[in-house]
This record gives structure tokens, sequence and C-alpha cells, in this order.
């Protein structure tokens, strides 16, 4: 793992503790849009950056879950919430940068807040669609950089505020990076603004 990793490693392990309590003001919103995130789901799920574990709860039953994050104290985290919920799920510690799952060994992939931080972004979702079966689904709840003229380059400004706290951007282009990564067909849709999205992919791997 590189240098930069580490370091957005540590911050996120820094804060796993107060993680939920840092959160919990804008969890009533993001609650509803986990739910919705989670229409979207089936078969054999990887979640990938799992943090404290805030989208065990919205699960659907019946399904086989494996959970991943880069920070061992953040899975320790999720560990309990899963203990909590009585909720069989696998959970692993590894960077999406870098996965060790075989080609195509799900049938959905979960993100929510993630690609916000992940440090090669780009890497990350061609991992993302290497592991992701063909015809699969991949699907992501997350923030990115808006469009307008005052507020984009305002949240290039404000940037370095969380980057510093938490290790999350919130000037990413996500859908520029799956362009770059090879997806193709991408449904977005906004939840509020043009800042918090729905996006929702079919893995077409012979594109
Ligand atoms: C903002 S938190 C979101 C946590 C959770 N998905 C949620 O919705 O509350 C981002 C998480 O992604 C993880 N993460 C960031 N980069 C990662 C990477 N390269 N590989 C795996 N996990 C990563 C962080 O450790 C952190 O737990």
């Amino acid at each position: 793992m590189d240098i930069h990793s580490k370091k957005i490693r540590k911050r996120y392990s820094r804060i796993s503790r107060i993680y939920d309590f840092l959160e919990k003001p804008m969890e009533y919103s993001v609650a509803k849009w986990r739910q919705e995130l989670m229409k979207e789901v089936s078969g054999k799920v990887l979640e990938v950056g799992v943090g404290t574990g805030k989208n065990l709860a919205y699960y659907p039953e019946g399904l086989e879950v494996t959970a991943i994050d880069f920070s061992p104290p953040m899975i320790a985290e999720a560990g309990k919430k899963a203990a909590a919920l009585n909720q069989k799920i696998q959970l692993r510690v590894m960077d999406v940068q870098n996965m060790q799952f075989p080609d195509n060994s799900f049938d959905t992939v979960v993100t929510s807040c993630v690609f916000c931080s992940v440090p090669d972004p780009v890497q990350g979702l061609k991992e993302i669609r290497r592991v992701c079966r063909p015809y699969g689904k991949v699907v992501m709840l997350e923030h990115v950089r808006s469009h307008k003229p005052v507020l984009g380059p305002l949240m290039d400004i404000l940037n370095p505020v969380p980057l510093c706290i938490y290790g999350a951007n919130i000037n990413r282009n996500t859908i520029q990076n799956l362009k770059l990564a090879g997806f193709r067909n991408i449904e977005v849709r906004n939840l509020w603004l043009d800042i918090v999205k729905l996006i929702v992919m079919t893995n077409l791997k012979h594109k």
C-alpha cells in the first residue's frame, strides 16, 4: 500500500470510534437514501468501504454479504454492529484498490460514501468491475462535486477541511472516474441537489 493510502487509512482508523457520533446529524437523510440503495441489491453481495457498518441494518434478508474496509478499526466497529443485529456477514480487511477476490465473484457490489476517499478512485472502480460478474450490478450512494457555478468552486476551496479530518474529498468527479474505469450505461439519480447521487450500473464487461 502506498504512503497516500496509508495516510487516508490512518485518518479513518483514528475516527472509527466516534464516526457514528460525528455523522449523526446527517444520518436522518442518509438513512432514507440507504433504503433506496438496498432496493437495488440482490444475490451474492460485496460491500466496499463498510466503515462502521451503517448499511447493515438495511440489507434485505437472504443475501450472502461480504464487506471490506481497509481500516481494521472500522472493520471492528462493523463487527460489533453485525453482532448486535445478529447478522451473518463476512468482514474482511482489504483495500478496494487491490482486492483478493477472483474475477466475477459477486452479483452486486455496493458502496456508500466511499469513493470520496479511495486514494486512487479509478483503480478502485476498475477492481470493482473485475470482481463483479458480467451483467452483475454496481450500486453506489456517493456525494460528488457540484457542477453549479458558485457551489462547485466553493467545494474546491473547502475540500482540504474534510480531507484533513476524515480523509474524504467533497469535490470528486465520481461519474467521470466511473467512465475512466470503463463503466458505461451509468444511471444517475440525484438525491440531494446535484451532489448526492444514487448510481446504478450493469457491469458490461465485454465493452
Ligand atoms: C465515509 S466512510 C463511509 C462508511 C460507510 N460506507 C457508510 O456509508 O457509513 C468511508 C469508508 O471507506 C473506507 N475506505 C476508503 N478507502 C478505502 C479503500 N481503498 N479500500 C477499502 N476501504 C476504503 C474508509 O476506511 C471508511 O471506512
